[in-house]
């Protein structure tokens, strides 16, 4: 695929952010976020102090630029238990210490968009995050108005889980973030589309196990009772039509 913005045909690979990408990592975040990162947060990331993160080069650049970074994602290790969003998980305290990965920042130079490349680096984050038996989720917040991201997280499966009121503050006004949430290793909301289904059906079977024992003491009634051998046939019961059928009979007699 040839980007307009581009005029030759990119092979792009991605590998770990490393000391060299310093001076670069620095003014790709100056150009694309509006918030400014302390100097001691680009040292962590090119030195892997807490951070881990992946970047994008382009083997093709031109004029030697073949490991410039033009893409990166930085994203850190948290304790579940120690996470704004552990209520929203199934937190099992007892499974030891679960944890999370948090995406830090997440840019793509604006001469390489729309070409899969911050899709490719989301993946490798949940990759790593999927490797870690103990990790449950990867999660990140984002600024209300940022429609790329948001389209390229719900693209990529991410569930927006809580809406943050003033939770970033730029240049002395406060806009919201939305929290996504993409789950790994079996990692599930408590009031997950998947819980409540089984939710449901725990409660049919329930239902049906109660009207089931109540049809059974009545079939004893029945066969006791000599008036209602003509019912006796019904039993035993095998599907919810029978139920109905028997359940009538019952309230006949
Ligand atoms: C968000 C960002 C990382 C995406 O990088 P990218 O490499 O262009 O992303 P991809 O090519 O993998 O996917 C981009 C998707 O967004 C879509 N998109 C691009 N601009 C869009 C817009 N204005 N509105 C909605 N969707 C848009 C593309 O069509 C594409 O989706 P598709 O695959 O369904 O066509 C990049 O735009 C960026 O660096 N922005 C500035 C920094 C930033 O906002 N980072 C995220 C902070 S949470």
């Amino acid at each position: 695929m040839v980007n307009p913005k581009i005029s030759h045909r990119p092979t792009l690979c991605y590998r770990p952010v490393q000391p060299s990408d310093l001076g670069i990592l620095e003014q790709i975040h100056s150009d694309v976020f509006p918030i400014r990162y302390e100097s001691e947060f680009f040292q962590n990331v090119v030195n892997g102090r807490d951070i881990v993160s992946w970047a994008a080069v382009d083997r093709s650049q031109p004029n030697g630029r073949t490991d410039e970074l033009i893409g990166f994602v930085t994203a850190r290790i948290v304790m579940t238990k120690d996470s704004e969003i552990a209520d929203l998980l199934r937190y099992d305290s007892s499974k030891g210490d679960q944890t999370l990965v948090y995406i830090l920042t997440l840019g793509v130079v604006d001469a390489y968009r729309n070409l899969g490349i911050a899709t490719s680096l989301i993946h490798e984050v949940i990759k790593y995050a999927s490797s870690i038996p103990v990790c449950r989720a990867v999660y990140l917040h984002v600024i209300s108005y940022n429609n790329p991201a948001i389209h390229l997280y719900k693209k990529m499966s991410f569930k927006c889980i809580r809406r943050l009121h003033g939770f970033y503050l730029i240049n002395g006004q406060h806009f919201d973030s939305s929290l996504f949430v993409y789950y790994v290793n079996g990692g599930r909301s408590p009031c997950s589309p998947l819980v409540l289904v089984t939710f449901f059906i725990t409660c049919v079977k329930t239902g049906l196990k109660s009207v089931a024992a109540k049809l059974r003491k009545n079939e004893e009634k029945m066969v006791k009772w000599p008036k209602c051998k003509e019912t006796r046939g019904l039993v035993p019961l095998q599907n919810k039509q029978t139920i109905k059928t028997e359940l009538s009979g019952c309230e006949y007699v």
